[in-house]
């Protein structure tokens, strides 16, 4: 495998060649949260490989470690073990190649819809026109051009996700990581969001991760799946998901997804079964 030749980089310097071609690549990852005497083995060896603009989603039952890797990849919290790899380069900490949506909304209430959208953009010192531009651009996207004053208050759950959606691409990161995001929705809005991203990625391709307990989500939208088990969170297998590029509704009640599905329900199921007997 080539990530066990991976040395230790502590400078943020490239690293060597053959780890090239992957986006994001984390190594062996354990982690371990410790409070007082306490330890709990969140996740256990670990290992991921994201190529440059794959929709990836990762998948599993709740507390299998699935917000913890994805903290790891954002640099807000770092592993006990292993390495996390992004453009070549060891994570050290957050940055501005990496944007993040949350399943809980996180809009700031003061701003409207448009501020909201244009708030990495002011930071970034962007000339207002063309802060405007990007902002028109992505509301446009996201359907919602004509709320650009309203305030997120006034907002469904749904179009409050929308416009964290398009704050977080607006910043044009290489890479999306979103943490159940569609999680607090209704099943209709909740398609129609899953609809919306999948139509995102088709315009933009940023490289995302895409975490869901949700099986259904995670082989609407992903071209990769990692499903993940519980007790300490591990990967049991890596998913290539064959269905047509572009996605439609439809497509949920074809064979081929039903059968998708069910192969990780199924894995899921018996890795739970499995877990329960020791
Ligand atoms: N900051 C923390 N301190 C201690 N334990 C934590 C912390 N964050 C998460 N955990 C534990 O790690 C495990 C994985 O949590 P999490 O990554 O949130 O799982 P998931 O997102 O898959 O539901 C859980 O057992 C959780 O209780
Ligand atoms: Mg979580």
């Amino acid at each position: 495998m080539a990530g066990k030749k991976i040395e230790k980089d502590t400078t943020g310097s490239p690293l060597e060649a053959h780890v090239a071609s992957s986006k994001i690549l984390a190594e062996h990852i354990d982690k371990i949260y410790t409070s007082g005497k306490k330890s709990t083995k969140a996740i256990e060896d670990v290992s991921i490989d994201i190529q440059d603009n794959d929709f990836v989603c990762i998948v599993g039952p709740s507390g299998c470690g699935k917000s913890t890797l994805l903290r790891m990849l954002a640099g807000l919290d770092f592993p006990s073990a292993g390495n996390i790899i992004i453009d070549d380069r060891k994570v050290t900490g957050p940055g501005p190649d990496r944007g993040m949506v949350f399943q809980t909304y996180t809009l700031f209430p003061w701003m409207t819809v448009e501020d909201n959208i244009k708030f990495g953009l002011k930071l970034k010192k962007l000339p207002k026109d063309e802060q405007q531009e990007i902002a028109d651009r992505y509301l446009d996207i996201i359907g919602l051009k004509k709320f650009a004053k309203s305030y997120p208050k006034e907002l469904s759950g749904g179009m409050k996700q929308r416009v964290a959606i398009a704050r977080a691409l607006a910043n044009k990161p290489e890479v999306l990581l979103m943490d159940e995001p569609f999680g607090a929705l209704d099943p209709h809005t909740k398609s129609m969001m899953q609809l919306l991203m999948r139509e995102i990625w088709e315009k933009e391709h940023p490289t995302v991760v895409f975490i869901t307990h949700d099986i259904d989500e995670a082989v609407f939208l992903a071209d990769k799946i990692y499903v993940m088990s519980a007790r300490p969170g591990k990967v049991i297998k890596e998913v290539n998901v064959y269905l047509p590029h572009k996605r439609r509704l439809e497509l949920k009640d074809t064979p081929e997804f039903i059968n998708i599905r069910k192969g990780i329900n199924d894995l899921l199921y018996s890795a739970n079964q499995d877990a329960e007997e020791e």
